[in-house]
């Protein structure tokens, strides 16, 4: 018998139940629900602190929830949490990829720390290196790779045991406009080769408006709004954009210039007074 309704739904790669977390009584991720389906490209925006990473660390479970339940890629968070890290990828806001090691020895840790069956691991590898165009400078240190190479290898080291789901915080932030763009072709291919499902966090509305078949954005912990990008432009005029769209729903609590990452958001907003 299913647990639940989330958790019987294969369709479902992302399934969470008012979940939460507090720090210190103080509630960060307050009560969400998301959905996410599989094959979805999916977009979390918010202002610094709305409670996105925090909501990833729980959904990779390097963070335990305050309250609620969630099933990720058909197993259960709480319960099933070694389940659930085989089955997703997960590339943190911080570089993971080891600087000193060339690509090559990048993959070969993580086939090791994915458990990819050793007579499978030299073909994995190449086939990653030849997926993001690094086949010609595998054996170069990670760190005189360009921005863009870097954070592809490191998409590739976290999807090397082929997860259902991969979760990513923040994949571009940093990169310039040709960097974005290997990274935006690397997450199509993904899903596009093995169907993989795609959560992401970013600070760019032509990032989210571009990549995302959904958006949800948070805002002091929740989750206020979820659509696709032109059901939320729509929502709010003919003509609003998304940019229009974030000032409208998590505007009201990021003061002007607080964080330089959100002033350079907002600053493609057109008025919609
Ligand atoms: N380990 C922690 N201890 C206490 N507070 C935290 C911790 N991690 C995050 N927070 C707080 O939770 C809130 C949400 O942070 P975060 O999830 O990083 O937001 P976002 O990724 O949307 O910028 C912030 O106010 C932050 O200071
Ligand atoms: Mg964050």
């Amino acid at each position: 018998m299913p647990r639940d309704h989330a958790s019987a739904d294969k369709t479902l790669l992302i399934a969470t139940k008012a979940l939460t977390r507090a720090f210190d009584r103080r509630t960060v991720v307050d009560h969400v629900n998301l959905r996410v389906h599989r094959g979805e490209i999916f977009a979390l925006i918010g202002s610094n602190g709305a409670g996105k990473s925090t909501l990833i660390k729980m959904l990779t479970t390097l963070l335990s929830p305050t309250s609620g339940d969630a099933s990720i890629a058909g197993a259960d968070l709480r319960r099933e949490a070694t389940k659930v890290r085989q089955r997703i990828g997960y590339v943190p806001q911080v570089p993971s990829a080891d600087g000193a090691l060339t690509a090559r020895e990048n993959l070969k840790l993580s086939a090791r720390l994915y458990l990819i069956p050793p007579a499978e691991r030299d073909q994995r590898i190449e086939d990653a290196l030849a997926r993001t165009r690094l086949t010609d400078h595998a054996d170069r240190p990670a760190q005189t790779l360009s921005g863009g190479m870097m954070r592809s290898l490191e998409i590739a080291c976290s999807t090397l045991h082929h997860p259902a789901l991969l979760i990513m915080d923040e994949p571009t932030t940093g990169l310039d406009p040709v960097a974005r763009d290997m990274v935006w072709r690397h997450i199509r291919e993904l899903r596009q080769s093995y169907g993989t499902s795609i959560l992401l966090t970013t600070h760019f509305m032509d990032e989210a408006q571009a990549l995302a078949d959904r958006i949800g954005i948070m805002r002091a912990g929740k989750l206020e709004r979820v659509g696709t990008p032109d059901d939320l432009r729509h929502e709010l005029g003919a003509h609003a954009t998304l940019d229009d769209v974030f000032v409208h729903v998590a505007g009201a609590d990021a003061a002007p210039g607080r964080q330089a990452s959100h002033a350079r958001m907002r600053s493609g907003a057109r008025s919609h007074g």
